[in-house]
């Protein structure tokens, strides 16, 4: 048990540091995938890369919608610099 806990935690930490030195959209895609099958958490699938861009056609937009979030997951990725810098790596204007 103790050591199934110890493995987490190292996941856990591998995970935020792995965050914290990335930036634009490639801090999105640990959830928001690139290719293949979504993501899903708390049963519903997160959108992939490719839905997002067919949801929201704007920088303005997606924007909007990351703000507009209701999962508290999303609330550490709603500063303006991730969501300019994650809309530009998406070809997003
Ligand atoms: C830890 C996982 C995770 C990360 C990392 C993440 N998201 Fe999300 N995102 C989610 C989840 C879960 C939702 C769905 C929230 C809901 O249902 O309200 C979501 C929703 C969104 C939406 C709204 C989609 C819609 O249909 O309205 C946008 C836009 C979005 N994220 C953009 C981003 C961007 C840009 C980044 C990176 C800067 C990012 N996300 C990073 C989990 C994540």
């Amino acid at each position: 048990m103790k050591r199934i806990v110890s493995i987490v935690l190292a996941l856990v930490m591998v995970m935020v540091f792995a965050t914290v030195s990335m930036a634009g959209w490639d801090k999105c895609k640990g959830c928001h995938v690139d290719t293949g099958k979504p993501f899903e958490m708390g049963g519903k699938p997160v959108l992939t890369k490719a839905a997002l861009l067919k949801k929201f056609k704007t920088a303005a937009d997606f924007k909007k919608a990351a703000k507009n979030a209701q999962n508290p997951i999303m609330n550490a990725f709603k500063g303006d610099a991730d969501l300019d810098a994650s809309a530009k790596d998406l070809g997003l204007k």
